[in-house]
């Protein structure tokens, strides 16, 4: 049975696509067969960074104009692709007969070791019911504030939902060691606190140069520069969750499907359960259409402000104190070893 794994984050450009393709091309390098779900609307997906265009995608299976095997890209450089795009917008609102076709289409789907959902930015219910659906999450974060934030309140919302397996956190774009395990303590702490849920290490992918000249190649990093330190990061997390297996059960594919669409209908009755991460964080969320306006508002007006301090911080170079501060008040930090710092050593040395 195909283990069904959800990438996601809460921010925005923090490096999902590039790990979910590149994750999913270091796990087929070990022999396993995997398929990559292109659920990301964002400007910077799996298209993006691989130079293939679809002219259809999902939305046409639902619509039971195509099926899976019409649009399925097949064999990419070893792994299946399936675009999601549009589709993945609609499945919140699809009538039984488009539900049926979604459910049906994956019921043919050959057999595979790992199905991987590539999300797109932000809580949307939508890709909070792959989450809730999937057999494990994949919650990446940066060690920038915003990023470690927003990645709290996906976890919020999860915890609300009664997510209650733990979460694996991969910290992406990582200068220093020290500062990827702080980052992650500091989430893993917050966690431990406030919310019914645990977190756990998988790995850190250092911030490298090649990725982004890859980018612009429209090749993936782990093809182009397959010893370049990412692709090397890449490799430890595939290896790492390949040796820690999870039980799948018997859930195939389409159950999957269901799953996604019953927690969905479920949301329809549930209103307070899309919240924007800001209003997850401060635990106020509102009901009230007018007082759900007034909030985003003053949230949009916090973030500005929020920006600009760091701005000027960093400007004034005062940046650097505060973690440093934080590091002497806060407790001696737990499990060391469990996150995966193989490259602890380089990152320091260059960073
Ligand atoms: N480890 C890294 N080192 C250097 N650059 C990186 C790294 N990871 C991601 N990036 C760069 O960050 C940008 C955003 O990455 P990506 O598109 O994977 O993020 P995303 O989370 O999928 O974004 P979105 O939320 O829009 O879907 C890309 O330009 C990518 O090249
Ligand atoms: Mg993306």
């Amino acid at each position: 049975m195909a283990r069904i794994i959800t990438i996601t984050s809460g921010k925005g450009g923090v490096g999902k696509t590039s790990i979910s393709l590149n994750l999913a091309l270091s796990l087929a390098a070990e022999g396993l067969k995997v398929c990559l779900f292109d659920a990301d609307l964002g400007l910077a997906n799996v298209n993006i960074l691989t130079g293939i265009y679809p002219k259809k995608d999902l939305e046409a299976v639902i619509f039971g104009q195509l099926s899976l095997q019409d649009i399925i890209i097949k064999d990419y450089q070893g792994i299946d692709i399936i675009p999601g795009s549009s589709g993945v917008e609609k499945i919140a609102d699809l009538t039984q007969t488009q539900t049926g076709n979604l459910i049906s289409a994956f019921i043919d789907l050959e057999a595979y070791d790992y199905f991987l959902f590539d999300t797109s930015a932000g809580i949307s219910p939508q890709v909070i019911s792959f989450c809730m659906a999937s057999h494990e999450i994949i919650l990446i974060a940066t060690t920038e504030p915003t990023s470690l934030t927003d990645a709290y309140s996906m976890l919020k919302v999860l915890s609300r939902s009664r997510y209650d397996r733990p979460v694996k956190v991969v910290i992406n774009q990582v200068t220093s060691g020290k500062a990827a395990q702080r980052a992650y303590v500091h989430l893993k702490e917050t966690v431990n606190r406030f919310l019914s849920m645990r977190v756990e290490p998988l790995g850190i992918v250092a911030s490298d140069k090649n990725v982004r000249a890859a980018v612009i190649s429209q090749i993936p990093f782990f093809m182009l520069f397959p010893d370049t330190i990412a692709s090397k990061c890449i490799t430890a997390i595939a290896r790492k969750l390949i040796a820690k297996p999870v039980r799948t059960g018997d859930m195939p594919l389409e159950f999957f499907w269901d799953k996604c669409l019953s927690f969905l209908e479920k949301q329809h009755t549930l209103p307070q359960a899309t919240v924007s991460p800001k209003e997850a964080v401060s635990g106020k969320e509102t009901t009230d259409p007018d007082m759900k306006e007034v909030v985003s508002h003053i949230n949009a007006k916090l973030s500005l402000l929020i920006k600009d301090i760091r701005d000027i911080k960093h400007a004034l170079k005062l940046h650097e104190r505060i973690p440093q501060q934080s590091q002497e008040r806060s407790p001696v930090l737990p499990e060391p070893r469990e996150i995966s710092l193989d490259f602890e050593s380089w990152l320091d040395t260059k960073g």
